[in-house]
């Protein structure tokens, strides 16, 4: 099989890393890709958006399966596209991404079908929604950009008046584009947050292990948001208890829903959840696999992943058992400092190769590129280093004694990844 990637990240890294694994895969090839991505598949400069020479390119090459790795081009389409051409593709289309591409709709969504989430508005108005906070309204309480802001368009606002502040900014402003063209305001929830990611078929859902993100740029949750600084699998936090409740009152309802709506979903749901004291509730989904989720969740799966892809597509995942190995997985993302602010790129990074004999450890490329026959950084999240272990403790340690192999200019990372399984 010839399989064409769509992305550049860490994520899709690691699931071209994945990819290579299957004995049925001849050739990859990935779009745009990076430095890392280029020593597993063929990068061709065509970037995730620009969907008309990503279809005239899979046709050309006589691609056999397309993955979407990123939001926004699942968001817009491209699997429709695909799809129009007569090319296998793996992902959710247009009608069912809107899971991820709307806030309003995926509220919309959970209360007609009473998934549990947070109690909220949805506004198209600025007035109205200024007038909402001025009588209704308890403090703190978060605003949401409907629309995709690159993980950016959720404010959490102690005071009316930053609540106020954050509507203009997001409604007349338009600080986050059309994303603010609608607005959710959200009951403020407190609790452990969970990354569930599944595959799903249109019908079946298959829950892959559990993750833990760390969201903030600096330690102690500390600084701003960020694409990810670091994950964990599997999260203690995430019980059998918790995991029955999800299943009944989460997930399969979730994929009804989308089904009944007359919008199957087939692809990867990704269920952000908060463990809250009165039980799990939904924070949001996502319509793709998480960054840097994927880069702890891979490397523990043992199914061959291009038979899910391939089972989603053809509605068979009921056949399939997902499994995981039995131990955990830790990924410090190493960032240029100044991240998610400002940053300088160019930096060539030493070290890499150190990966190569180890097994268990891996570097997942998210910001680099090939600079005169170096690596060089080439974003804000440049590597992601992972390590696995028998325990969570092993992993974290495995982590971070790999992260030291690594070295650029302006490397940041956060020292505390992996931190809270002492809390569980
Ligand atoms: P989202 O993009 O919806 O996952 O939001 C980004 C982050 O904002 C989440 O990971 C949470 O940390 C926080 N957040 C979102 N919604 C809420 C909420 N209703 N209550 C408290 N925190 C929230
Ligand atoms: N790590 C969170 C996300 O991918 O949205």
């Amino acid at each position: 099989m010839k399989v064409l990637i769509i992305g550049s990240g860490g994520r899709e890294h690691a699931i071209a890393w994945k990819v290579a694994q299957s004995s049925r895969v001849s050739k990859i090839y990935c779009a745009p890709g990076n430095a890392g991505i280029s020593r597993l598949a063929e990068c061709v400069p065509i970037g995730a958006m620009e969907i008309d020479r990503l279809v005239d390119f899979a046709k050309e090459k006589e691609i056999d399966l397309t993955v979407v790795g990123m939001d926004d081009p699942l968001v817009a389409g491209v699997v429709d596209a695909f799809e129009a051409a007569g090319l296998r593709v793996f992902g959710p289309r247009k009608n069912a991404a809107v899971l991820e591409g709307s806030k309003a709709f995926s509220k919309d969504l959970m209360k007609k079908y009473r998934i549990p989430t947070a109690a909220y508005e949805v506004f198209e108005y600025a007035d109205a929604a200024l007038c909402y906070l001025e009588n209704e309204a308890s403090f703190p309480i978060v605003l949401k950009a409907d629309g995709l802001a690159l993980g950016k368009g959720v404010l959490i606002c102690n005071t009316r008046e930053e609540a106020k502040d954050g509507v203009k900014e997001i409604m007349l402003d338009k600080k986050f584009g059309t994303a603010g063209n609608k607005l959710v305001i959200e009951e403020f929830m407190t609790g452990r947050e969970v990354s569930v990611l599944s595959f799903v078929d249109g019908e079946t859902i298959r829950i892959m292990t559990s993750a833990q993100d760390h969201k903030r740029a600096k330690d102690g949750d500390q600084g701003l948001n960020t694409g990810g600084m670091g994950t964990f699998s599997p999260s203690p936090f995430y019980t059998a208890e918790v995991d029955e409740f999800c299943k009944k009152y989460i997930y399969q309802p979730t994929v009804d829903a989308m089904k009944a709506e007359g919008r199957p979903f087939k692809g990867i749901i990704f269920f952000g959840l908060m463990l809250t004291e009165k039980g799990p509730r939904v924070l949001e989904y996502n319509a793709r696999f998480g960054d840097p989720e994927a880069q702890v969740v891979i490397p523990r799966m043992k199914n061959d992943i291009v038979d899910l892809f391939e089972s989603c597509i053809d509605g068979t995942l009921s056949r399939i058992e997902l499994e995981f190995e039995d131990n955990a997985a830790v990924c410090v993302v190493l960032a240029s400092d100044g991240y998610p602010v400002s940053y300088e790129k160019g930096y060539p990074i030493k070290g890499l190769e150190t990966f190569e004999e180890k097994e268990g450890r891996w570097v997942f490329h998210a910001g680099t590129r090939w600079d005169n026959g170096q690596i060089v950084t080439n974003g804000g999240r440049v590597l992601g280093v992972t390590a696995t272990g028998a325990d969570l403790h092993k992993a974290r340690a495995n982590a971070y004694e790999a992260v030291r192999w690594i070295d650029f200019d302006n490397k940041y990372c956060r020292s505390d990844i992996g931190k809270a399984i002492d809390e569980a």
